[in-house]
């Protein structure tokens, strides 16, 4: 079926400039750009949208990575979007991305892995929502 999810293109992509050839795979695999903000996370922001997270070992490596520069966060559409922008992403851990992924291509480390992805329709409203409180843009077709 038709959903959403929230990617997110992290700070060392948006560095790399690398926003375009990331959009490109997204819409080369039929994944539709819905809502998109540039912004620079507080550490509020990013401890907040990463909560689950908070106590892990890595937490505030993460928190430190994703406030070092501008993040690009947009709503992406499509059939099974959370599961095919999963698969366009790669493994959360770039050591173990399939080749040709976005992972593979353009992360740096386990914590530098240059996007995110919501993982499940229920957190993919909650991420959408974070970012875009206002609502996305209505499917036109
Ligand atoms: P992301 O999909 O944004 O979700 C949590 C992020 O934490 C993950 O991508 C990585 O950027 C970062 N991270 C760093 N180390 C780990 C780890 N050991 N396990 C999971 N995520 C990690």
């Amino acid at each position: 079926s038709v959903q959403q999810t929230l990617s997110i293109i992290k700070p060392n992509a948006v560095a790399k400039n690398a926003i375009g050839a990331i959009c490109d795979r997204f819409e080369k695999a039929g994944l539709r750009i819905l809502a998109a903000r540039m912004l620079h996370m507080s550490r509020e922001q990013a401890a907040a949208f990463y909560a689950v997270h908070q106590g892990k070992p890595f937490f505030d490596e993460l928190v430190g990575f994703m406030t070092s520069g501008p993040v690009l966060a947009m709503a992406l559409e499509g059939e099974d979007a959370i599961a095919l922008n999963r698969e366009i992403m790669g493994a959360t851990n770039p050591a173990q991305a399939a080749p040709g992924t976005i992972r593979a291509d353009f992360a740096d480390s386990f914590t530098e892995n240059a996007v995110h992805g919501s993982d499940a329709p229920d957190t993919a409203a909650t991420e959408i929502a974070f970012f875009f409180p206002e609502g996305v843009c209505v499917r036109t077709r």
